[in-house]
């Protein structure tokens, strides 16, 4: 795991990381290699700056940004960079992440965050999303989403299957 990171997976807060790490692992089943960070836009604005100005150079290509409750970090790398940015709502126990959803979807218009669903649903599909955005160049990469879409449709076929075997469904 020593390549080059591509793509920078930031969190908020170091309570972030357990929904953050979807994202993580949808990268590593991809073989796509991540760096990833707890900055805060409004507790280490200075850092976020530092970090986000000079992703380009250092080689990242897509962020994904995760935070919660008045959640502008997303918004805030998104300022800061010309590179896609995937935003990630986190749950909070306030307003259920309807908070982190809104703050990080609401964006006005010319600085773009692509918004996931809130918690680790939207994490891992952020995950995926960075994958596709990366797959416009790369064949070999988009080939195995596509093989990652037909595994996960075959499942449901087999899971049809064993429900029709249920005796619940098998004796109508
Ligand atoms: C946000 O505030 C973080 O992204 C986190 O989701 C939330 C709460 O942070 P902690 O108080 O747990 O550090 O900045």
């Amino acid at each position: 795991m020593n390549k080059r990171p591509v793509v920078a997976i930031l969190m908020g807060s170091a309570s972030d990381q357990e929904v953050m790490a979807e994202a993580g692992k949808a990268l590593s089943e991809l073989g796509i290699p991540f760096a990833a960070h707890v900055m805060s836009a409004h507790r280490t604005p200075d850092r976020v700056h530092e970090f986000v100005s000079q992703a380009y150079e250092n080689g990242i290509r897509v962020f994904i940004a995760g935070a919660g409750k008045a959640a502008h970090l997303a918004g805030v790398v998104a300022s800061l960079t010309c590179l896609p940015v995937i935003g990630v709502p986190m749950t909070t126990s306030d307003l259920g992440g309807l908070d982190s959803l809104l703050s990080t979807v609401q964006m006005p218009p010319g600085i773009p965050v692509a918004t996931t669903a809130i918690g680790k649903a939207g994490a891992r599909n952020a995950g995926l999303l960075a994958a596709s955005i990366l797959a416009v160049q790369d064949q070999q990469l988009y080939h195995q989403l596509c093989e990652f879409r037909t595994a996960m449709a075959a499942k449901i076929h087999s899971d049809d299957q064993s429900l029709q075997q249920q005796e619940w469904v098998a004796r109508q």
